[in-house]
């Protein structure tokens, strides 16, 4: 992709003709040509330049095992290339046919319960199954053979959101193997999961079943790695589709999948990271209003850093209603706009939407759409034109980074873990806490990124915290402590390191020993505390959930300490100068407005600081030119309130000159001000 801006995506913007993507899934399978030539029309006044095709559409392309009919594709790409539409073409895997699964019956996903699901949603397969994988090979090769080429693709997307989990006795079988692969012997993998206790010792491999329902606790060893395995396998399936692709089709054009943000954690999206082209997320928010704000920037956030600072492209979000885990969700108006550019502030290189036009039949009628029920004369199609407009505004963005000071440590494996049974207290939540530590940082203004406690070059962050990294292995914990004696802030929170990558418990006083060192603390007992109660701590903090008996080794300071209960007197939370850094402890689940204040210290002590100064719910998110003559300031009122920045800059949104006494943002407006040169 020479002379380009270095994005991951500059192939497919050359195709766009410089511009950010806009658009979304079109399933034209589902109208008829009368609808196809209004969504022409529409698309051409929405601005749109980029359409998903094809995800669930393998049922009209192989109406039977070995049958194709790329009739209809065909059509419908040559109809988007003449109007200046580009596609991300999909295979079409995540919802084979119902052909399929009367022929290979043994495809289908086996329940930890032992049930095998059948056909008439999507998402049903195994991953482990051969007759699968052969035929999403076989059907992703043919699509690549005829398309590779075509004018229209300018990207391609393998399968959607990569989500189920299978235990069946393929998924057994592959399990076994990569076991082997991981372990060497079955003796190692006995010693891992610690099969010595409860009389669960393997004589040999075929003994070893997926995690499948349990009279009592499951061996947290085994379900570990089983998640591990499930995530390697996933991408397996994913490599194997994207080789098939890449052999057909041209570098330019980038492979990627659709990962499910920002809670899905099927998989370890660090590694899917490294194996895309360009990490690609699906975004719907789970909470209305300024918490929606704050839940785009926690996907975003870690879109950008699954692909290592590189910009990335949001591909799915709802144009209005979606469906969260127990309720529809409406967006507000307005809110269709700034959550698009609060994603593109974040690194994304556009935005689609699931799905263009809103389906009239079908599992998903009542999903909003870019086009709804009500047609283009709607609120919903005026703000989609609108946003479609802002969007085609924003071309000299491409390839530009965002460069956060702070991130937040981020390890699949500890999700998992925590995810696990016979822990401690009901109330360990890894997600909860992850999101929580990147909400006080947006909440002051901070952009942040995720980083992998592996990464090797966490000395770019002046500040990291560690919300719950239960598992750590001896060296990511060394890296840990080599980063704070090089200068950097860590805040480290309970129950972090205390169990080795093979989910064994740290003997001797918790956390791992080099992170004792960097603390100046050791752990000597944890003591969850009944639901509902909260103790004080000797500086006025509050705290629930948790709590924990510290010995202060090296001259830690107890900046404060419990003040009621078994603990009353000893230290909660410890500060400690370390080589030329500081690490910080909390032995408690901090009460939320307690965290904030210990999360302000921590950026006036680390010399962290806000873009610009705005109130909560404002977001200032500076993205640079990777020249660095250049940068554009993101400022986004999620408020209900005006809001006045003293920042000067070119609006990109109004085209006008902002003076350095700043402009007044209304209540739920943005801007977008080039700074040339950027302010140091
Ligand atoms: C996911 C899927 C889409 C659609 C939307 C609806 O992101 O990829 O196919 O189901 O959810 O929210």
């Amino acid at each position: 992709m020479s002379g380009g801006t270095g994005s991951p995506l500059d192939g497919v913007l050359r195709r766009l003709g410089g511009r950010l993507a806009f658009g979304g899934d079109y399933n034209p399978e589902q109208w008829d040509e009368a609808v196809w030539k209004e969504d022409d029309l529409l698309m051409r006044w929405a601005h749109v330049n980029l359409a998903t095709v094809g995800v669930f559409s393998w049922a009209l392309i192989e109406p039977e095992e070995g049958r194709y009919d790329f009739g209809r594709l065909d059509a419908h790409l040559d109809r988007l290339h003449a109007g200046g539409v580009s596609v991300d073409l999909a295979t079409p895997t995540a919802s084979p046919p119902p052909w399929f699964t009367l022929a290979h019956p043994d495809a289908m996903p086996v329940t930890a319960e032992g049930v095998r699901l059948t056909h008439g949603s999507r998402d049903t397969y195994c991953l482990a199954a051969p007759a699968y994988r052969q035929a999403c090979v076989r059907i992703a090769t043919a699509l690549a053979e005829r398309y590779g080429d075509h004018p229209a693709v300018a990207m391609w997307h393998v399968h959607n959101e990569y989500a189920t989990v299978c235990h069946c006795d393929h998924a057994a079988a592959a399990f076994r193997v990569w076991l082997r692969a991981r372990h060497g012997t079955l003796d190692a993998v006995n010693d891992a999961w610690g099969t010595a206790f409860w009389s669960q010792r393997y004589g040999s491999w075929e003994q070893i079943l997926p995690p499948r329902a349990t009279q009592w606790h499951r061996n947290p060893g085994l379900a570990l790695d089983y998640r591990r395995f499930w995530s390697d396998l996933a991408l397996d399936a994913y490599r194997e589709q994207r080789d098939a692709i890449r052999a057909h089709t041209t570098p330019d054009r980038p492979v990627t999948t659709n990962l499910m943000l920002p809670g899905y954690q099927v998989l370890d999206l660090w590694a899917f990271g490294r194996e895309v082209d360009v990490v690609g997320i699906d975004h719907y928010p789970a909470a209305p209003g300024i918490d929606a704000a704050a839940d785009t920037a926690f996907g975003a956030d870690r879109a950008r850093s699954f692909g290592g600072g590189k910009p990335w492209l949001l591909i799915e979000q709802g144009a209005n209603t979606v469906y969260t885990a127990d309720r529809t969700l409406p967006k507000e108006p307005g809110d269709l706009l700034r959550l698009t550019l609060a994603h593109i502030a974040r690194g994304s290189e556009g935005a689609l939407f699931f799905q263009w036009r809103q389906s009239r039949a079908g599992a998903e009628i009542w999903h909003s759409a870019m086009v709804p029920h009500a047609g283009p004369d709607s609120r919903v199609f005026r703000e989609v034109t609108d946003a479609g407009a802002v969007v085609a505004r924003l071309g000299e963005l491409t390839g530009s980074v965002v460069r956060p000071r702070a991130a937040v440590l981020h390890d699949a494996d500890c999700w998992w873990a925590l995810d696990g049974q016979g822990l401690p207290s009901a109330s360990l939540d890894y997600h909860r806490e992850l999101r929580r530590a990147h909400r006080a940082l947006w909440d002051s203004g901070i952009t942040a990124d995720f980083a992998h406690p592996a990464d090797p070059d966490l000395g770019r962050y002046e500040l990291l915290v560690a919300p719950a990294l239960f598992l750590l292995s001896d060296a990511d914990a060394e890296r840990l402590r080599a980063y704070v004696h090089g200068g950097g802030t860590l805040l480290v929170q309970h129950f972090t390191g205390v169990v080795d990558e093979r989910h064994h418990a740290r003997i001797g006083g918790y956390p791992a020993e080099p992170l004792r060192v960097a603390l100046g603390v050791r752990v000597e007992e944890y003591r969850p505390l009944p639901a509902e109660s909260t103790v004080s701590l000797s500086d006025g903090s509050q705290a629930t959930e948790w709590s924990e008996l510290l010995r202060l080794t090296d001259p830690a300071d107890a900046v404060a300490s419990y003040t009621e209960g078994a603990l009353a007197g000893e230290p909660a939370l410890t500060r400690h100068a370390y080589g030329s850094g500081t690490a910080w402890y909390a032995s408690t689940r901090l009460d939320d407005p307690s965290y904030a204040a210990l999360v302000t210290r921590l950026l006036t002590e680390s010399g962290v600081r806000p873009e610009t100064a705005v109130p909560p719910g404002v977001e200032a998110v500076r993205r640079h030119a990777p020249s660095d003559d250049r940068s554009w300031l993101f400022l986004i009122n999620h408020t209900q309130a005006p809001v006045t920045v003293p920042t000067a800059g070119h609006d990109l949104l109004t085209t006008r000159t902002i003076p350095p006494a700043g402009l007044t943002l209304p209540p739920g407006g943005a801007a977008i001000l080039r700074q040339d040169p950027p302010p140091s």
